[in-house]
């Protein structure tokens, strides 16, 4: 578990929102270079790595998003104090008063996301959350030319400043697991599998932004199955009700039968039978725990792979995590080292289904 807790470390404290995902694409490229037969680089930046299996058995692709949610320098006050765009989906009340990182040309700029205390708001305003309007950057820059001084342009990527910490029962705190959590899982799996099928890892770009990297790998790959490691939010804690979520921190890896739009289930993936059951099978057979969901409110790059081509067999395999798409999301390094397990044995299994 310390290996698998030293490699989510490593990918969650390197930094890659939406397009700027070089850094973490690299850290996968040297982890996996001694253990795959073959890595490339495609155009939109998805990193292919290859494992060869034996003669006419089938493809799986395994997909993880490299990206995590961040933002753009959007405009620089006269001031000196930075405005943003969102760069993925961010909740407002999550966003004020955190640290950053600005990644401009001349190095990274420390900065903390301010906006009026309190004590200057009139009465009904403070009774508001405050929107991304009322924000903005303090880098301590006195004026605009100082930040341009400083290598702040317009366009240039931010992130969470964070380290990933300990929490208790084996807990983990960070921002970014979303889904360096799935790299890590797919990283892992890649070193210790010995599959008949070829195995291919994609650390797929831009999919906080539509599933972009996905979509072109999909097609570029044309695999005959395609699992998809992801993070999905809990039930197991104040606020959701049991009912809503029963997946637990804890009790092992999702696997997903649905996910999508809230109101109907639209715009994501309904899992194929086929991959669904070698992915139970497997779970049960080999005594690792998991856990059935159904996930209302998103979808992941399994549904971009679902649909591509004439079509391909997926599913998705979630690591239980609290706080998702905050700087302090919250997992269990057992349901990620047992996510490794199942997603492990089940490309072994998956030539006796496809
Ligand atoms: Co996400
Ligand atoms: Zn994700």
């Amino acid at each position: 578990m310390e290996e698998l807790k030293q490699l989510l470390k490593k990918l969650v404290e390197a930094n890659g929102p939406s397009g700027h995902e070089e850094t973490v694409r690299n850290i996968i490229k040297e982890e996996l270079t001694n253990y795959v037969d073959e890595i490339k680089v495609d155009n939109l930046g998805n990193l292919i790595c290859t494992k060869k299996g034996a003669k006419d058995t089938p493809k799986a692709m395994i997909l993880a998003h490299t990206d995590e949610i961040g933002m753009l320098v959007r405009y620089i006050e006269k001031e000196g104090f930075i405005r943003f765009s969102y760069l993925g989906g961010f909740f407002d009340q999550m966003v004020l008063g955190q640290r950053v990182l600005i990644h401009t040309e001349k190095g990274d700029i420390k900065g903390v996301i301010g906006s009026v205390p309190p004590h200057l708001l009139p009465e009904e305003e403070r009774k508001k959350p405050i929107n991304r309007d009322k924000m903005f950057i303090d880098i301590g820059a006195t004026s605009r030319e100082q930040a341009e001084e400083w290598g702040v342009k317009i366009g240039n990527p931010i992130t969470w400043l964070g380290q990933l910490e300990e929490l208790g029962s084996n807990m983990v705190t960070g921002k970014a697991f979303d889904d360096r959590a799935g790299c890590a899982v797919m990283v892992q799996a890649l070193k210790e599998v010995n599959a008949q099928c070829t195995v291919i890892g994609v650390a797929s770009v831009m999919e906080e932004v539509g599933l972009r990297g996905a979509q072109t790998s999909s097609f570029t790959i044309n695999p005959d199955l395609a699992i998809a490691i992801d993070v999905s939010a809990t039930g197991d804690h104040p606020g959701v009700e049991e009912r809503q979520i029963p997946v637990k921190i804890g009790k092992g890896p999702g696997i997903t039968i649905a996910d999508g739009r809230r109101e109907s289930l639209g715009g994501g993936l309904i899992s194929h039978p086929k991959v669904l059951k070698l992915l139970t099978e497997t779970a049960q057979k080999n005594n690792i725990p998991y856990q059935l969901e159904i996930f209302e409110g998103g979808t992941t790059d399994a549904t971009a792979a679902a649909t591509s081509r004439g079509g391909v067999p997926s599913a998705t395999i979630s690591i239980p995590t609290r706080y998702i798409h905050s700087p302090i999301e919250v997992l269990s390094l057992e349901d990620l080292s047992n996510a490794v397990k199942l997603l492990k044995l089940s490309l072994e299994n998956a030539h006796k289904y496809f």
